[in-house]
């Protein structure tokens, strides 16, 4: 008699309880399934130095590999490491790359890049050209933008790895505008 009336509530509970679960990791791979399934603390400091700390998901393993090897001429920069923290980093990026990691976004990223390419540029991917299509050339070129490179201009939550749709605000730029009305008050 006891046991039938408990029954039903220890069910609710448990039912409660996968629903949590549920909403929770619903909501963990919406949030872009771009967050690494682990974080190097190296990877973070040193690439997240001069611009957001790249997913690694976004390129496949073999662009780490490369991108890793020419860290003295890195984009016109001296971005070069000690051997060991080097060797680190670049495993680190290769086990998390759009090829070799979880990511569902990276997987289909790295999928549209030919076997033969290994590009070094995120932006210069079909994928992202494809996923920032909306996006007219001039925005890009804003001054509060600068470069398609510059990812936290746009997507609040870069530094955390979350580009979801939900956490994007193209900043706007006056600076036509304003040179624009300072030459028609100078007439
Ligand atoms: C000394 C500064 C500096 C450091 C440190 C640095 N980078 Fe960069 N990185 C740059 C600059 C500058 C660019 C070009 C940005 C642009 O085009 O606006 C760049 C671009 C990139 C790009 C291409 C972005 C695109 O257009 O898709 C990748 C990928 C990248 N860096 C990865 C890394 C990784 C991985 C590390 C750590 C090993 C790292 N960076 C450390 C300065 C740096
Ligand atoms: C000029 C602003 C801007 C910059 C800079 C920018 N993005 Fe985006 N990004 C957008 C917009 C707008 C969308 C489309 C959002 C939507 O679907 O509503 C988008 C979409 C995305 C998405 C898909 C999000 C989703 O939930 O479907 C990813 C991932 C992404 N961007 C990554 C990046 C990365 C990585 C960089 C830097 C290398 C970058 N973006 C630079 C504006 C920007």
């Amino acid at each position: 008699m006891k046991l039938r009336r408990i029954a039903p509530i220890v069910v609710l509970a448990l039912s409660v309880t996968a629903t949590g679960v549920l909403l929770a990791s619903g909501e963990n791979s919406e949030r872009g399934n771009l967050v690494p399934r682990t974080v190097n603390a190296k990877w973070k400091s040193e690439c997240g130095a001069c611009h957001v700390a790249y997913p690694p998901a976004l390129l496949p393993a073999r662009s780490w590999e490369e991108l890793m090897a020419g860290l003295a001429n890195h984009f016109g920069e001296d971005a070069s490491l000690d051997a060991t923290t080097a060797r680190e980093i670049g495993e680190y990026l290769v086990r998390e790359s759009g090829d070799r990691g979880a990511s569902r976004t990276g997987r289909k990223a790295a999928n549209a890049i030919a076997p033969a390419d290994a590009p070094m540029r995120i932006t210069g991917t079909r994928w992202f050209r494809h996923e920032h299509d909306e996006i007219a050339p001039a925005v890009w070129r804003r001054a509060a933008i600068g470069s398609p490179a510059n990812c936290a201009a746009c997507h609040k939550g870069a530094a955390e790895l979350d580009f979801s749709e939900h956490r994007v605000a193209i900043p706007r730029d006056n600076s036509a505008f304003s040179a624009g009305q300072a030459s028609l008050g100078a007439r």
